[in-house]
Formats: structure tokens, sequence, C-alpha cells
């Protein structure tokens, strides 16, 4: 069976995305990186996820900061922790001693190969692509959330993840790896309200708890920050793929990522135009399609699937 890594810096999104994907996938390993906030909260957070759910899955720290080396601020959306809003237990394991892209690297060389389920900065992954040429080779597909169609978040075309490191994105996206890009255009229509935490919180049980706790948080935030009246699981978007494929439609489209503009570095250029003819005198040719593109959803499919999952830790 093929190996499925979680590549993660949670984050809440990503919290409830380990507990979506660990109730239905067999998860071999996580890795985590620098974006929420740091690398170190990053892997304390995914600890602590997999001890309030009694998950033992095997954790390695990747990097700290984006290939450019400069460190990058925390982000806004998710406290000073991370993850606030609720008191998780405290980790009674460690992280593993060997560092994240090692670890990919090794997963990948196994007979079974692996696929990535990608929900942070997409820092770890490049960086295992740039150490070993045949890495993107060996991997059967990476599973991302990240980048937008239409608007985005942490510019007004740049989505977070993308934003934290464009040239890691750049690698991942020219890898020829097959790609699935679930991104903000359609993430953010998969939201958790008021109405939607009631209702988890009223499902009893420890995890359903502490995440209506979680919530709680995210959605205050995200009401604060951009004026939603819903917290979106951007996160649990890049599992559905693999559990619940029928819930997000998909453009093949090329997707390059900006690295210059003044105004839209990190924005994901996706080409849903498929022109077919290059030998047009104005219009320029579609570049082959490197990725599927997530292009509509079921939202509140997704939130029924997701909360099914916490609800059963
Ligand atoms: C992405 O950024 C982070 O805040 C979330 O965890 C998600 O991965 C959404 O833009
Ligand atoms: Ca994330």
């Amino acid at each position: 069976m093929t190996n499925i890594i979680i590549d993660c810096d949670p984050g809440h999104d990503d919290a409830a995305a380990i507990l979506y994907a660990a109730h239905n996938l067999n998860i071999t390993a996580i890795t985590t990186v620098y974006g929420n906030n740091s690398l170190q909260a990053s892997t304390q957070n995914a600890l602590a996820v997999l001890e309030l759910a009694k998950l033992r899955i095997p954790v390695f720290a990747g990097e700290d900061r984006p290939l450019c080396g400069n460190e990058r601020l925390p982000g806004d959306l998710h406290g000073k922790s991370g993850l606030d809003g609720a008191v998780l237990p405290e980790p009674s394991a460690a992280p593993q001693p060997e560092n994240g892209i090692d670890a990919l690297i090794e997963y990948s060389l196994s007979d079974e190969g692996c696929g990535i389920i990608a929900l942070g900065p997409l820092t770890n992954i490049a960086r295992a692509m740039q150490l070993d040429s045949s890495f993107a080779g060996r991997m059967k597909w990476i599973s991302l959330m990240g980048g937008s169609t239409t608007v985005g978040n942490s510019t007004a075309v740049a989505e977070f993840n993308i934003h934290c490191d464009p040239e890691a994105a750049d690698i991942v996206f020219r890898s020829g790896v097959p790609i699935k890009m679930v991104g903000l255009n359609v993430t953010r229509q998969v939201g958790v309200g008021e109405a939607e935490i009631a209702a988890l919180r009223a499902m009893g049980g420890t995890a359903a708890s502490v995440f209506a706790d979680l919530f709680d948080f995210y959605l205050e935030r995200s009401r604060s920050i951009f004026g939603l009246t819903h917290a979106s699981l951007h996160d649990p978007c890049a599992v559905v793929p693999l559990v619940k494929p029928e819930l997000i439609t998909y453009r093949d489209a090329h997707v390059a990522i900006e690295l210059i503009g003044e105004h839209t570095r990190a924005m994901t250029v996706c080409d849903l135009r498929n022109v077919r003819l290059d030998n047009l005198q104005t219009i320029t040719a579609s570049r082959k399609s490197n990725a599927d593109v997530a292009v509509e959803v079921r939202g509140s499919d997704i939130v029924r699937h997701v909360f099914e999952a916490i609800g059963a830790f």
C-alpha cells in the first residue's frame, strides 16, 4: 500500500485534516514545517493532536524557514501557539530523531512508494526535490491545499501556503509529480459557523469538544480579520481527493507560480482557457497541464465527513 505522508503546519484546519485523514486512511508519517507558526510549534501541535486522538503516527520535523533562508513571521489566523482556543494534552511521544526531509526521501524509496498530502508551505517537499533529483520521479502524487484560481488571503491574489515560499511552490509545480491543487477558491466554501460548531459540541466526546473550542477561536479570528461568518476548513479539502473524490470537481490546467510581480508574487496563475492552437497571432497557447485544479466543491458534505471523523476519536 502506498505510504501516505501528511506534511503540515498545524494550525486549526491542519489539525482537523489530520483526524479526517487518520480516520479514513492509513497514514504512515507526519512531517512538519514552519508556516502558521514556528517549526517547533507545528511539531508540538501535531504531537498534541495525535495525543488527543490517541493516534500513534511518527512525526518528523522538517524545515524552519523558506528556501530563500529568510525567517517568516507566524501567520495571524491561528493564535500565539498556532492552535489557540483549547488546551491540548501534553504529548507523550517525541518527534523522531530523523529530519523530515530525510524521512520523505526514505519513504519515497520504499517498494510501496509514497504520496503526500501537503497542508502548509511546500518547503519540505521542494527541499527533498533539491537534495535528491530522483525524488520527484518516485512520488506517486501530491494532494495540496494551496493557491487559488481567484482571490488570495495573504495578499489580494496570493494564498498563504504558497506565499510563505513561492520558490518552493515553483519547484513542486514544475516537478512533473501528479498534483491535485485544492485552493482557496474552493476551500473558502467549506466553512464552519456558529451553528456547525454547536452541532460538533453536541456530538460529545473528547475530540469533538476540544475541536469545538478550537473552532470558536478560529471563527473569531476569521471574523475579525476577513469579516467572514464562517471559519474555513481549508486543509481537510486536500484529504478529500483520497477519501471522497466525488465531492470536488477539477479542471486539468497549467499552473505557474508568479515569482516576480510587484503586486502578484506567489499568485498561482491557473490557465483554465484550454487554448490548443499555438499558431495564433494574439493569443498564446495553453501550456501542458501540470495539475488537476479544484473548481467546485460540495462544502456541507465535506464538513459533515470531517465532523464524523472528529467525533470518532
Ligand atoms: C492555509 O493557510 C493556513 O492558515 C491554513 O492552515 C491553510 O493551510 C489556507 O490559506
Ligand atoms: Ca495549513
